[in-house]
């Protein structure tokens, strides 16, 4: 099967993106992590745009190994020299170098003939064959470029040795049977076009840049130039997971493979995000927060029976654990309960039934239900949990000169007492030990969180945790004004509803 090559440019075309900057060392961490993901070229700046973007590329090519490091140069002397002096340290450089071949371009900005670009464009590929045999060249804004003066144009640089010819659509202008025309035009005309490998650029202006990338992979496109999350100048650029999902989900028509990791996708993303401070939105494909989030309870039901009656690819595939059941106002009650077990509970019919009336009632109110609306659904609303512990008595010792120490009596449900002392890292560490000696059962807290329910240094003090018991994530909460005693009844409130949940489970077993 064919590859088509991933050309990564979030470091150079993605940092355009207005509102994004990285400093040196963010482009290092991102550039680590193109790596793994397995990216085959990271273009990583303009070494002459400035001296960070020069000492960035620099640092890049001198520490990253696995993928070709490409500089970007418009088509002057002085450009290559700089792009050569910063990626001249990889272990596979690439110069890429410019040069805008529309009339627009050339009357407005260069102010200069065809036949001067056209001389450029070849003065330049031949400049930089001396430093390094890979080199890319673009005709920038050849979408609106006439097509055989750019046929001229690739001639002449593949003709002074560019091994790969990049057709941008740099004002994202066109749409996918416009690409195919154009490259089945220049496959055609293009005499030496097989010396070497085509790519394209897309921009994102129509939201059509990544089909107009996978339109150019069909009619022979082998380098997609692209980037993390679709960032990128204006709207953005071709975002690089959607177009590699897309390869792969339809293998079966684009027949092509790339060499990326999926399983990275999800944490590169998240990466590039954080650093940048652009947020990805919501709904965006295959990294959006709702990309594998099913709300409609239609779907949830279908998707609970069988995944790919609404899932076209796995969650896992981009490297994220599972997909989301989110529960709201269009859910049934499949999900419903499905959720439910998951945190814990199993009813039977008639108490589902109440529990489900319940909960419509609360999403017509609220947007999302979350495990604690549903928790609270479920012992305030159906059970309450029977109480096998109850705390009885608690001492506790801290300090910065003492080793925390705590004292817990506790009183089981039928009537005895226990007494026990433990001492732990903090007082809540001591407590929670000391109550699991007592009641022979041992959870691992994952969280605790603690908040004053009103203002005032009186306030009463609400502790919420959650604790993992073989392999179950159960809750716990409880207020008081003393935020030990909270603490303390919130890991018991969690170990009666263990103690409830085994009880049912055994009971039905
Ligand atoms: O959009 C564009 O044309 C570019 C080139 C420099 C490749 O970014
Ligand atoms: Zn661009």
């Amino acid at each position: 099967m064919s590859q088509v090559i991933i050309f990564d440019t979030t470091l150079r075309d993605g940092e355009q993106s207005p509102g994004a900057s990285l400093n040196k060392d963010e482009k290092l961490i991102i550039a680590e992590q193109l790596a793994r993901l397995q990216v085959d070229v990271i273009e990583a700046g303009f070494p002459i745009a400035s001296e960070g973007d020069f000492q960035a590329v620099k640092e890049i090519a001198q520490k990253i190994s696995g993928p070709i490091i490409a500089g970007l140069a418009r088509a002057t002397t002085k450009d290559i020299d700089r792009a050569w002096e910063a990626v001249k340290y990889a272990q596979k450089p690439r110069i890429h170098t410019f040069i805008a071949t529309s009339d627009i371009h050339l009357k407005y900005k260069l102010k200069k003939s065809r036949e001067q670009v056209l001389q450029q464009a070849a003065e330049a590929v031949q400049y930089a064959k001396k430093y390094t045999p890979d080199v890319e060249f673009s005709a920038e804004d050849a979408f609106r470029s006439d097509r055989d003066y750019l046929c001229q144009v690739v001639t002449e640089a593949i003709e002074k040795g560019a091994t790969t010819i990049n057709i941008p659509d740099t004002v994202g202008y066109a749409i996918p049977s416009e690409v195919r025309a154009l490259i089945d035009y220049l496959f055609d005309k293009v005499p030496n076009i097989t010396d070497a490998r085509i790519s394209v650029h897309c921009h994102n202006d129509l939201g059509l840049a990544v089909a107009n990338s996978l339109a150019a992979i069909q009619s022979g496109v082998r380098q997609i130039e692209c980037t993390i999350n679709g960032l990128g100048e204006r709207a953005g650029n071709a975002a690089l997971e959607e177009v590699v999902m897309s390869l792969i989900t339809r293998k079966d028509l684009f027949k092509i493979d790339t060499k990326i990791q999926t399983q990275k996708i999800m944490k590169t993303s998240r990466m590039v995000s954080h650093l940048t401070g652009l947020v990805v939105q919501r709904n965006k494909a295959i990294v959006g927060e709702n990309a594998f989030a099913h709300e409609a309870g239609i779907h949830q039901d279908g998707f609970l029976k069988e995944k790919t009656t609404y899932e076209i690819m796995t969650p896992e595939t981009i490297g994220l654990k599972e997909s989301k059941l989110v529960l709201g106002k269009h859910s049934g009650r499949h999900a419903f309960s499905d959720r439910l077990k998951d945190i814990g509970y199993s009813l039977d019919a008639e108490e589902l039934e109440k529990a489900f009336t319940k909960f419509k009632d609360l999403a017509d109110k609220k947007k999302e239900i979350f495990d604690e609306d549903l928790q609270l659904i479920i012992e305030e609303g159906i059970h309450q949990i029977p109480e096998e512990y109850t705390l009885d008595y608690i001492q506790i010792s801290s300090g910065d000169k003492t080793i925390p120490t705590s004292t817990v009596g506790l009183r089981r449900v039928d009537g005895q007492m226990f007494l026990d002392a433990s001492y732990g890292d903090g007082p809540v560490d001591a407590t929670y030990k000391c109550i699991d000696q007592i009641t022979g059962i041992s959870g691992k807290l994952l969280s605790y969180s603690i908040q004053s329910a009103t203002g005032g240094k009186d306030a009463l003090g609400s502790v919420y945790i959650q604790v993992k018991f073989d392999g179950q994530i159960i809750t716990g909460r409880s207020s008081s004004p003393d935020i030990m005693i909270a603490s303390a009844n919130a890991y018991l409130n969690a170990i009666n509803k263990v103690i409830y949940v085994n009880q049912k489970k055994n009971k039905k077993d």
